[in-house]
C-alpha cells in the first residue's frame, strides 16, 4: 500500500493527481456554486472498507438535485467509480472528496450552458483536529449559521462553507480550535463541518432538525450506537447555556469522527477531559467502521 495519491477520477476517467486541474476563472472557483461529498474508507481486519457508501453517494446525488446540477452519473455509477479510485490508489485508510462543480472559465454567474465536471480523489487522512486525543476547545460563533431561507443546509454546497471558514478563522485568531454556531432562531446549531452532541446525567442530547442542520451520516451513526447501548438519546432544540452545564460535549462528522469538546467560551466542560461516554461511543465508532462489530457490517462497503 503507498501513501501518496496518484490518480483521480475525472469526467469517467483516471488521470494523474498532479495534472487534475482547473482554469483560474472556473465557475465554481470564483462562486462557490459546487457541491461535495466526504466520506472515509477504514481498514480493517484483511481488508479495507468504505463507510456508510451508499447513503453518502445519496446525499451527493441529492445535493446536486437541490442545486439543479445535473450530474450526468448515476448512483451506481459514483458507487463504483469512488471503490475504483481507492483501489487505483492502494490506499487503505483515507478520506474521498466527490465534487461536481462548473468547469467553465467564461465570467458571469449564469450557469447556462456550463459544462459540470465530477471529479473523484481520495487522499490518505489522519485526524481532522491536531488536538483531537486530548479534546478541542471551541467558542460560540457570533456568526449565526445559515439558514433554507438563505443557502440550502441539506445539501453539501461549497458556497455553504464560507459561513464555516469564517466562524472557524474567528475562533481560531480568538485562540481556541474550532467554533460552534447558533442558528437564526437562537439555538445551538452545529460545528463548521460537524454535529453536536452534549451528555446530561448519562443521556444523549443532540439539536433537532429544526436547528437547520445538516443531518449528518455520522450523527446518525452516533444515534443508532447510543441506543444499541442502551442510552437514551434526544434530539430537541438547544440553548447556548445549556453547552456550558453539559456533563461532555462532542463533535461528531466523517472528517472530526468523534471529537470531545473539553472547553466552550473559557468555560470548562464536566472536568474539562474527554468524558467516560463520549470515550466509549468513540470506540465503538472505531469498531464499527473497521469492521469489528458485525451487527453493523451492513454499512461497510469492501474495497479489496
Ligand atoms: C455543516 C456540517 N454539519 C455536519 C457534518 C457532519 O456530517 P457527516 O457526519 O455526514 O460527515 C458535516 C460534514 O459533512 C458538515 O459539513
Amino acid at each position: 500500500m503507498v501513501d501518496a495519491p496518484k490518480y483521480i477520477w475525472l469526467d469517467g476517467k483516471i488521470v494523474d493527481y498532479e495534472k487534475a486541474s482547473v482554469h483560474i476563472l472556473t465557475h465554481s472557483l470564483q462562486y462557490g456554486s459546487g457541491i461535495f461529498e466526504g466520506i472515509r474508507a477504514y481498514e480493517t481486519k484483511d481488508n479495507s472498507a468504505v463507510f456508510r457508501l451508499d447513503d453518502h453517494v445519496k446525499r451527493f446525488i441529492n445535493s446536486a438535485r437541490i442545486c439543479n446540477i445535473k450530474l450526468g452519473y448515476t448512483h451506481e455509477q459514483l458507487f463504483s467509480a469512488i471503490l475504483n479510485i481507492v483501489k487505483k490508489n492502494m490506499l487503505k485508510r483515507c478520506y474521498i472528496r466527490p465534487f461536481a462543480f462548473y468547469n467553465d472559465p467564461n465570467i458571469g454567474l449564469s450557469t447556462e450552458g456550463k459544462k459540470i465536471s465530477v471529479s473523484i480523489a481520495a487522499v490518505p487522512f489522519g485526524s481532522y483536529f491536531r488536538n483531537k486525543d486530548i479534546g478541542i476547545k471551541c467558542n460560540v460563533s457570533a456568526l449565526r449559521r445559515i439558514n433554507p431561507s438563505i443557502l440550502p443546509t441539506q445539501a453539501k454546497a461549497s458556497g455553504n462553507y464560507v459561513n464555516s471558514i469564517l466562524a472557524s478563522i474567528d475562533a481560531k485568531n480568538q485562540g481556541v480550535d474550532d467554533a460552534i454556531l447558533i442558528s437564526n432562531e437562537g439555538f445551538v446549531a452545529e460545528g463548521p463541518a460537524e454535529n453536536i452532541f452534549l451528555v446530561n446525567d448519562g443521556k444523549l442530547l443532540t439539536p433537532s432538525k429544526e436547528a437547520n442542520i445538516l443531518l449528518g451520516i455520522t450523527r446518525d451513526t452516533i444515534i443508532k450506537i447510543a441506543k444499541d447501548r442502551g442510552i437514551e438519546v434526544e434530539e430537541r432544540q438547544i440553548h447556548k447555556e445549556e453547552l456550558y452545564t453539559a456533563d461532555e460535549v462532542f463533535f461528531t462528522g466523517t472528517a472530526a469522527e468523534i471529537t470531545s469538546i473539553i472547553s466552550i467560551d473559557s468555560r470548562k466542560i464536566g472536568d474539562g477531559r474527554q468524558g467516560k461516554i463520549t470515550k466509549n461511543l468513540e470506540k465503538d465508532y472505531l469498531d464499527v467502521v473497521s469492521g469489528k462489530r458485525p451487527e453493523f457490517d451492513d454499512w461497510l462497503t469492501k474495497v479489496y
